[in-house]
C-alpha cells in the first residue's frame, strides 16, 4: 500500500510543490486549503492525472478551531495512516506595532502555532510508526525583521516546537523536523511591488527568489532520510551572507 502524506495549505505555493514531489515519489496525497475550492479541485485533478496517485482535499481553514475536528474526522472515517504530516499553512499580519489588536495577534498565533499543536495532538495516532512530521518555519523566525512582529514570533515558535517536540514524539517513534525558507516565489511574494522584490533579490547571494520546487526537495529529503530528527533546514540562497 502507498505511503500517505497530508499537507496543510497544499493547493498552492510551497504546499502544492511539496504535494507534487511526494506524488512523484508514489505517495497518496491529502491536502487542506482555506477557501479557494476551484484551485483545490484543479490541483487535485492535475496531481492525479500527472502521477496516478490518490489525491483528496479538505476545506479546513487553520484560523478556525473546527478545522481540527474536521481533519481528524476525515482521517478517522477513512482509517488513514499517514507516513508524513506537513504543517505548511500559515498566515501573516502586516498592521503596525501601534495598531495591532489582541484579536489580530491571537488569530496569527492560533493559525501558526496553536492549530498545528492541537491538530497534532488529535491525530498523532494516525501517524504510522517510523513516520514523521515536518513544520514550515521561515528565515523570518531566525532573523528579526521589521515587517510583521506576529509572523516572526510565530515562526520562531515553530522552530522551537520542532526541537521541543522530539522527546514528546519519541514514544510514537515519529520524527519531527522543519524547513525555514527564505524568499520563495509564490503568490505570497509575487504580489509584492517590483521595487520591494528587487530589494529582496539584492540581499540574496544567488540574486533570485527560491522556486517552490527547490524548497519541496528539502521536505522529501527530510521525510525519506530516517536520521534527521529535531532539525531545521534553512534554504535561503545565501541571504544571511550578503
Ligand atoms: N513564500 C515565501 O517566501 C515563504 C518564506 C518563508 C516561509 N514561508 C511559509 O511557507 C508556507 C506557505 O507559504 P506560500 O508562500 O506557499 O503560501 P501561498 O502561496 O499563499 O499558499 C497558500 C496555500 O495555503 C492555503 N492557506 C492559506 N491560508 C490558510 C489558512 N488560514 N488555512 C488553511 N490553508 C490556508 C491556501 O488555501 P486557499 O487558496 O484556499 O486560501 C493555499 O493552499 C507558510 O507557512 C509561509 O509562512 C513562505
Amino acid at each position: 500500500m502507498s505511503k500517505k502524506v497530508l499537507v496543510t495549505g497544499g493547493t498552492k505555493g510551497i504546499g502544492r510543490a511539496v504535494a507534487e514531489i511526494f506524488a512523484e515519489n508514489g505517495y497518496d496525497i491529502i491536502l487542506t486549503y482555506a477557501a479557494d475550492q476551484e484551485a483545490a479541485d484543479s490541483c487535485e485533478h492535475d496531481i492525479r492525472r500527472r502521477y496516478g496517485v490518490n489525491v483528496s482535499s479538505i476545506k479546513a481553514d487553520s484560523t478556525s478551531r473546527t478545522s481540527i475536528d474536521k481533519i481528524a474526522e476525515y482521517l478517522d472515517k477513512n482509517a488513514i495512516s499517514l507516513n508524513t504530516l506537513v504543517f505548511n499553512a500559515a498566515i501573516t499580519l502586516r498592521t503596525s506595532f501601534e495598531t495591532t489588536t489582541l484579536e489580530d495577534w491571537d488569530r496569527v498565533f492560533f493559525a501558526n502555532v496553536h492549530f498545528p499543536v492541537f491538530l497534532l495532538q488529535k491525530i498523532i495516532g494516525h501517524i504510522e510508526s517510523a513516520g514523521n512530521v515536518i513544520f514550515t518555519g521561515s528565515l523570518m523566525g531566525i532573523h528579526p525583521h521589521g515587517t510583521s512582529l506576529a509572523y516572526g514570533i510565530t515562526k520562531s515558535a515553530t522552530h522551537a516546537l520542532v526541537s521541543n517536540l522530539v522527546k514528546f514524539l519519541k514514544p510514537y517513534n515519529v520524527r519531527v523536523n522543519g524547513v525555514a525558507p527564505g524568499f520563495v516565489d509564490t503568490d505570497w511574494q509575487k504580489t509584492k511591488p517590483a521595487e520591494i522584490r528587487h530589494n529582496i533579490e539584492k540581499k540574496i547571494a544567488l540574486e533570485r527568489f527560491c522556486l517552490p520546487q527547490e524548497v519541496a526537495k528539502v521536505y522529501l529529503m527530510l521525510a525519506q532520510n530516517e536520521y534527521f530528527n529535531g532539525e531545521i533546514i534553512k534554504i535561503d540562497g545565501g541571504y544571511s551572507y550578503k
